[in-house]
C-alpha cells in the first residue's frame, strides 16, 4: 500500500486513527421523538465500519431535546439520566468491532432550530434568521440566553461528553461551525452581547472554552476532544479567518486533539461548496479552492497546520484520490473527511485505500433536464436555488435512511420524490 491515505494518525491523546479517511458528521434523522438509538442506527454504523474509515464521526447527537437540530436527532439530555448509556453503548460497540474509532459530535441548534421542533429558539442574541419564517423551511425569531442559561448550557456538553465516555466512545467532536449554538457565540454577527460572553475574541469563545476544559476535567487527557470550526462565516461582518487562527492558538494551548476545518451555515452554506450571497464576501482563498470544485477549505486547514501542531482534518468537496494524496503529502492536512460520498458508496473508503478507486464525482443526484436549468442550482431565482440546496441534502439524508433500512442506498430516486418522503417522515415527527 503506498497511499498516504493509508497511513496511522496518532492524535495527543494517544488514539491511534487506523488512515486518514474520516467519515465526517451526517445527522442520520432515524431517532424517534426520545432522541434513542434504534437498531438502524447500529446496522448504518456497522455499515460504515466496514467501509474502512479510520474514523467516523456521527451526526450531531443534541444536548438539549428543547432544541434540535431537526427531528429524527439522537438526544443526551441530562433529564433521561444515564439510562441512555445502554444504546449508545451498542452503537460504539458495533464499530470498535472492527479498526475504525467512533467520535460522537455534540452539538445545540441555537438559532438553527427549525419551527417544526421549537417555536421559540434560543441564541446568544436575538438575532433572526435571514429567512425567518414562511420558507419550506422555517426559523422563528430566537430570544437571547441568560447568563444561567449559557452556564446550563455548558454543563448539558459536559454531561454529554461524559456519557459518550462512558458508553464506549472513542472520543468526542465540539460542534462550533456551520452556524448552530457554538458558531453563533463565534460570530460577531449573531453574537451582540455585552457581557463576558460577547465582545471581543476572548469572550465570543468562552463557550467553547468552558466547554473543552470542564469537559476534559471529566473525561482525562486519554480521551479525544475534537472541535469542528468554520474557516470563516463568508458573510459581512462575521467570524473571520484572522480570529479563527487565533482561537486555534488557544485551542493548541488546551491541548485540543483534532481540528475539522469546515465553513459557512444555513444563510451562508459554503460548507456544500455554495455560495447563498454570491459576491456579499469574496476571500481569494475560497474562490480558489471552489474554482476546482474540490476541497473547500483545503487552503484554510493547510495555514491552520502552518501555525499549530493540533492534527487538521480538512473537509468539504473532496472527490479525487489525487487531492487527498496531495493534501497529506504536502501536509496541507492530516486527515480527510468525508460525507456526502459515504451516504452513497459507504465502502469508498477501503477502496480509495486500496487504490481501486481514484474518483467519487460520479456520486450526486440525478438531475432532470428540467431540474438542470429553470429550477435547477443555477435557477435565475434565489428561492428556487435555496430550494434546490435544500432538496439536495434532503436526497442524501434519504440515502442514509435506505443504507441503515435496506443496506443499499438507492441513488437513481429523484431529487423530488426524496424530498417528498423526507417531509413525510418530518411532519410524522413534528413536535405536538
Ligand atoms: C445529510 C447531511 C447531514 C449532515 N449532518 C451534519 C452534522 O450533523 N454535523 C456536521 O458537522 N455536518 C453535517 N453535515 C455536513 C458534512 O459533515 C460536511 O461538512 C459537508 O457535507 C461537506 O463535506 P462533503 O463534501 O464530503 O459532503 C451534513 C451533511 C449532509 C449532506
Amino acid at each position: 500500500m503506498t497511499t498516504p491515505l493509508g497511513q496511522a494518525l496518532t492524535l495527543p491523546c494517544g488514539l491511534v486513527l487506523p488512515n486518514r479517511i474520516v467519515k465526517s458528521a451526517v445527522s442520520e434523522y432515524l431517532a424517534e421523538s426520545d432522541g434513542k438509538v434504534l437498531t438502524d442506527h447500529v446496522a448504518l454504523y456497522q455499515r460504515w465500519a466496514e467501509g474502512g474509515a479510520g474514523a467516523l464521526i456521527t451526526g450531531n447527537v443534541m444536548v438539549d431535546r428543547r432544541y434540535p437540530e431537526a427531528p429524527g436527532n439522537i438526544i443526551i439530555d441530562p433529564a433521561d439520566g444515564l439510562k441512555v448509556r445502554d444504546d449508545l453503548k451498542r452503537l460504539s460497540d458495533a464499530v470498535r468491532q472492527g479498526p475504525a474509532r467512533i467520535i460522537m459530535q455534540v452539538n445545540h441548534a441555537g438559532r438553527q432550530c427549525p419551527s417544526v421542533c421549537c417555536e421559540r429558539p434560543v441564541a446568544p442574541s436575538a438575532v433572526p434568521m435571514k429567512f425567518g419564517r414562511g420558507g419550506f423551511l422555517s426559523f422563528a425569531p430566537p430570544r437571547a440566553l441568560t447568563e444561567d442559561e449559557i452556564e446550563d448550557i455548558i454543563g448539558r456538553f459536559v454531561h454529554a461528553i461524559s456519557i459518550a465516555q462512558t458508553s464506549g466512545f472513542d472520543g468526542v467532536q465540539i460542534q462550533a461551525a456551520h452556524g448552530f449554538l457554538i458558531s453563533q457565540f463565534l460570530s460577531p454577527r449573531t453574537n451582540l452581547r455585552t457581557d463576558k460572553w460577547g465582545g471581543t475574541l476572548e469572550n465570543r469563545s468562552r463557550i467553547l472554552m468552558e466547554i473543552f476544559r470542564r469537559a476534559r476535567e471529566i473525561t482525562g487527557n486519554e480521551f479525544a476532544i475534537g472541535v469542528k470550526l468554520n474557516a470563516a462565516d463568508f458573510q459581512r461582518g462575521g467570524l473571520t479567518f484572522e480570529d479563527v487562527l487565533e482561537l486555534v492558538g488557544w485551542l493548541h494551548t488546551e491541548r485540543v486533539d483534532f481540528i475539522e476545518i469546515s465553513g459557512g451555515n444555513y444563510e451562508q452554506p459554503q460548507m456544500f461548496g455554495v455560495d447563498g450571497e454570491s459576491h456579499v464576501y469574496s476571500d481569494g482563498r475560497l474562490k480558489a479552492s471552489i474554482v476546482a470544485e474540490e476541497a473547500y477549505f483545503a487552503e484554510y486547514a493547510s495555514a491552520i497546520r502552518d501555525v499549530s501542531t493540533i492534527p487538521v482534518i480538512a473537509s468539504g468537496g473532496f472527490r479525487s484520490r489525487e487531492a487527498m494524496e496531495m493534501s497529506i503529502d504536502f501536509r496541507r492536512a492530516d486527515a480527510i473527511g468525508l460525507a456526502r460520498p459515504l451516504c452513497i458508496d459507504p465502502y469508498a473508503p477501503k477502496d480509495l485505500i486500496s487504490e481501486q478507486l481514484a474518483d467519487l464525482h460520479h456520486i450526486a443526484p440525478p438531475e432532470s433536464g428540467l431540474s438542470a436549468h429553470v429550477f435547477g442550482a443555477k435557477s435565475p431565482f434565489p428561492w428556487v436555488r435555496a430550494l434546490h440546496r435544500y432538496a439536495n441534502i434532503t436526497w442524501y439524508a434519504y440515502q442514509v435512511s435506505k443504507l441503515a433500512k435496506m443496506g443499499r442506498a438507492a441513488p437513481n430516486e429523484g431529487l423530488i420524490s426524496t424530498l417528498l418522503a423526507q417531509r413525510g417522515f418530518f411532519k410524522t415527527h413534528k413536535k405536538s
